[in-house]
């Protein structure tokens, strides 16, 4: 595994790969690897010839009152991570390689950022376009690959390379949970003990809604009402929407369209987010 720090030093090595015809896979992260980030690994070498991980934590997408400082780092550990899971180029620049001095141009999502995280996180999802086209534009992939978990930043992403006519691939790989359903996030680091084990309210209230859309229910306020009953043990629920898959506005009664139930909620000061997606066929598969 090559370990590689500049722009410049990337572009020669994935060109130099690239001249051979290997299609190149993105995994973008910023650190402090989990299993949920080494299934995106998994998922770019079962797909890919050639799989780049960047790992960088992104000021511009983290608000002033934000964690950026005590974001959890550990580069050895994750370096082993990437060794042991067969990545062959970890991506690791500083922020000055990223945003050189004088950096005034940024990415502005469109609606698709308004709702959700977006409500409460003023400019996020401009930092987090931002730098993701900033890496695809340094590793030009072939496909990149996210999780499910990050829900809302899924569809920003699709949506820029999209709008943007950026010739990659967009992949979302599902949420990689703990045994007892706690999806996997480097935030979880933060929480002690005991809130480790409140913060299963969150995928609990999910997973109860989802069984009753997989009985059949398909009222929107009824799906929701399940799911929070299970959420009133977190200490501040930002958020619990069913929204529609492709626009993220609020799903309506009764669900005919893709959907997927959203929640962000405080557990002590760590602020988690999860979701579960609820598929339903559309007019163009019907017609498959
Ligand atoms: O999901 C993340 O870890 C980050 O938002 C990303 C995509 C690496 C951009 O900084």
């Amino acid at each position: 595994m090559e370990i590689i720090t500049t722009a410049a030093d990337l572009r020669y090595a994935i060109a130099r790969e690239r001249i051979n015809g290997k299609r190149v896979g993105l995994v973008p992260t910023m650190g402090y690897l989990h299993d949920g980030h080494a299934a995106l690994i998994e998922a770019s070498r079962l797909e890919c010839d050639l799989t780049v991980v960047s790992i960088f934590v992104n000021p511009t997408q983290f608000g002033p009152t934000e964690d950026l400082s005590i974001y959890p780092r550990d580069f050895l550990r994750d370096e082993k991570l990437c060794r042991g899971a067969g990545v062959d180029v970890l991506f690791a620049p500083d922020t000055e390689e990223v945003y050189p001095a004088q950096f005034q141009t940024f990415v502005e999502p469109g609606d698709l950022a308004s709702p959700l995280c977006g409500a409460f996180r003023p400019g996020h999802f401009r930092g987090v376009a931002t730098v993701v086209s900033k890496l695809f534009n340094m590793v030009q992939p072939d496909v990149a690959f996210f999780g499910q978990k990050d829900f809302q930043q899924c569809a920003v992403v699709r949506r820029m390379a999209i709008d943007l006519n950026l010739p990659i691939k967009i992949v979302t790989v599902p949420t990689i949970r703990e045994p007892d359903g706690l999806a996997m996030s480097s935030r979880n680091r933060y929480l002690s003990d005991e809130e480790r084990r409140r913060a299963l309210a969150i995928s609990a209230g999910l997973f109860a809604a989802e069984a009753e859309f997989r009985s059949g229910e398909r009222n929107v306020e009824k799906l929701v009402a399940i799911a929070k009953r299970q959420l009133e043990t977190v200490d501040r629920l930002q958020y619990l929407e069913l929204v529609d898959s492709d626009t993220l506005k609020s799903a309506e009664s009764p669900l005919i369209r893709p959907a997927a139930l959203c929640a962000a909620a405080y557990i002590g000061a760590t602020r988690l987010i999860d979701n579960v997606t609820f598929a339903l066929p559309t007019q163009q598969d019907k017609r498959l």
